[in-house]
């Protein structure tokens, strides 16, 4: 067994010799400072902070010295490591905050630049009134009902009462499908028409089910009128039909009343004027409480009111008590049920309540008129 080795000089350690201790740690600083990306500098720190580095290996050598000598080889690569350890700190800061100003300029986005998405499209103003009207009594627990656009002039004309020669035939004015031409057909006749209004539908609603029966029926109607600002060839009704035992006037007028107040306010009411629809009687025309004045225009200079031109009342549609003869056709018991209908115009409520002026931009598609309404759903 040898002697403990007392006389063992530390300088005679290589690693351990200042000037190498020294050496170490100046090529540690250079590297760190050399690094010029953050994965550089993770490179630099394996060779010259890592387990495996010259300062790290010189440490463990301390370990072998005789214990006098400990203290200050200790003492030297411990602060050799400590320099060395705090540049890669100060480096790593560095190069995070240019890594993160670079990341801030390069990965920005420019919320100005014009955007190349097909724009987010919107749901047409006549559709989403009418959907708004049939709204309130789908909430009532009417059913939604449909019919074909075209449609055979029986269920247009003659299910409701208008005859064969009835002048209210030519109230309307009807687009008249053409039928085969030629020998052995009847001079292109076809018994079908463009619907020239919903009222038809309510003929199909009574067929198709048993009373009592509650309805709405939004839907295109065509009549032959040139396109202007106040009229369209092709427009919108909503139809109502509500047959059942013991109905009379007063629903309808109550029907109407909870109509106009769901859509334009709790203060609203409406009136009715009598009127002639062959699928009616007794029939009227119905006005509602113009929304904007209330009627506070009326016969008062003071306050004049674009909306109603200060009638204080606007024109809705036509209405009245189911005429039994439409009931009879349909099949059901005049005896046993009554009912009442009514219908107006799509086009001209979208114009009075959002002031739209001339009935064109409502069928030229052009998003400049439907945007402003908003995206609904
Ligand atoms: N169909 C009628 C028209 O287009 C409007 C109408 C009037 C509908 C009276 C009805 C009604 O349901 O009862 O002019």
């Amino acid at each position: 067994m040898s002697a403990p080795n007392k006389s063992y000089d530390p300088v005679e350690v290589e690693a351990l010799k200042p000037e190498n201790i020294e050496r170490m740690r100046d090529e540690a600083l250079a590297a760190f400072a050399a690094a010029d990306s953050l994965e550089a500098l993770q490179e630099a720190k394996t060779a010259h902070a890592g387990g495996a580095s010259p300062l790290a290996l010189a440490n463990r050598e301390i370990g072998a010295l005789p214990p006098q000598a400990k203290a200050e080889a200790g003492k030297r690569v411990g602060q050799a490591r400590g320099a060395v350890n705090k540049a890669l700190a100060v480096r790593q800061a560095e190069l995070e905050a240019e890594r993160d100003a670079r990341v801030l300029v390069e990965e920005s986005v420019d919320v100005t630049l014009p955007y190349d998405r097909v724009p987010a499209g919107a749901r047409h103003p006549l559709t989403t009134m009418m959907e708004r009207v049939a709204d309130v009594f789908v909430s009532m627990g009417y059913e939604i009902a449909e019919g074909p656009e075209v449609e055979a002039e029986w269920f247009n004309f003659d299910a409701l009462n208008f005859g064969p020669d009835h002048p209210a035939r030519q109230m309307q004015d009807t687009f008249f499908v053409e039928g085969p031409q030629g020998p052995g057909t009847t001079d292109g006749e076809s018994g079908v028409v463009l619907r020239t209004h919903t009222s038809p539908v309510q003929a199909r609603a009574l067929l198709d089910r048993e009373p009592p029966v509650y309805v709405v029926c939004p839907g295109r109607v065509y009549r032959t009128d040139e396109l202007d600002a106040t009229h369209t060839p092709v427009f919108h009704q909503i139809e109502l039909l509500a047959v059942d035992e013991g109905l009379t006037m007063a629903d309808l007028k109550g029907t109407l009343d909870h109509m106009v107040q769901a859509l334009f306010g709790a203060d609203m009411k409406t009136r009715l004027r009598p009127n002639f629809f062959p699928f009616t009687e007794p029939s009227a025309e119905m006005d509602m409480l113009c929304y904007v004045c209330k009627g506070e225009s009326i016969g008062n200079p003071d306050r004049p009111c674009r909306t109603c031109s200060s009638e204080g009342w606007i024109e809705l549609g036509g209405c009245g008590m189911v005429n039994p003869r439409v009931l009879t056709a349909c099949g059901v018991d005049p005896e046993k049920y009554s009912g009442f209908a009514f219908g107006f115009g799509i086009e001209r409520m979208l114009m009075f309540r959002h002031n739209v002026e001339d009935m064109r931009d409502m069928v030229e598609g052009d998003v400049r008129f439907t945007r402003p309404f908003g995206m609904e759903i």
